[in-house]
């Protein structure tokens, strides 16, 4: 695996090295979304090549996950065939004290939540950067809604407090399309006291499929760091 001299690189780098590490051969794996996991994949392929992992079959959270691991070669499998994970490894883009989450920064919360919540075993991989005090603090909770339901969705995002934006496309005219098809809505809250009630809260507005706060889900937080220079990685 080459290393690299971007110290936020280095340290998702490191961290989603840490992670794979963890994995056992004969074990399901959840395979996460986003540019840390992307690190726990080709490393698990490292593993797999080397003869030092073996018999592990992967299940993705989303199209990217599933593209990097037939990359680095790793077997996938699917829910319908399976009737546990072991070990669920992704990353997240808050993670408070409590080791509750919000996730959905590329858009995959939904696939993300149905893996990550059945894995006997959850890690979190992130930067440093992602440790806040209370969720909601630098992060939008991204909301995926059926597009059918957009304009009832917002307004009763608006009841609740919440300042919705929809997420627009980069490189794409209009809006982001999920891997199910649906458009996301990012919102902002002043400030979230109870991530417990307002995911179910959210999640109970017709038209909407799945948020991305996470909650009492966690197993372990694995925290990439760079300190004097070198990464090191320590845990929640
Ligand atoms: C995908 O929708 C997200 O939940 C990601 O897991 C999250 O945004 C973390 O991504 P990075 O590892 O790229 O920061």
């Amino acid at each position: 695996m080459s290393v690299s001299a971007d110290p936020v690189k280095l340290m998702k780098q490191e961290v989603g090295k840490a992670a794979a590490a963890l994995v056992k051969s004969n074990s399901i794996v959840g395979l996460g979304t986003g540019s840390t996991t992307a690190y726990t994949i080709q490393f698990l392929g490292d593993r797999l090549k080397s003869g030092e992992l073996k018999d592990i079959v992967g299940i993705p959270t989303s199209f990217q996950s599933e593209v990097l691991a037939k990359q680095y070669g790793v077997p996938l499998t699917t829910l319908d065939a399976i009737d546990h994970i072991d070990i669920a490894i992704d990353g997240a883009d808050e993670v408070d004290p409590l080791k509750n989450l919000i996730k959905g920064g590329g858009a995959a919360h939904t696939r993300e939540k149905v893996v990550d919540y059945l894995a006997k075993e959850f890690i979190v991989v992130v930067d440093s950067g992602k440790l806040v005090d209370r969720l909601g603090s630098s992060f939008a909770v991204p909301v995926e809604v059926i597009p059918m339901a957009i304009t009832p969705v917002i307004n009763a995002i608006k009841k609740l407090g919440g300042q919705p934006e929809l997420r627009m496309g980069v490189k794409k005219a209009g809006p982001v399309i999920t891997d199910q098809g649906n458009m996301v809505v990012d919102v902002t809250f002043e400030k979230i006291d109870d991530p417990v009630t307002l995911e179910t809260t959210l999640n109970n507005i017709p038209g909407v499929l799945e948020n991305g706060i996470f909650v009492n889900c966690v197993s372990q937080v694995l925290i990439g760091e760079v300190i004097d220079g070198k990464p090191s990685v320590r845990q929640m």
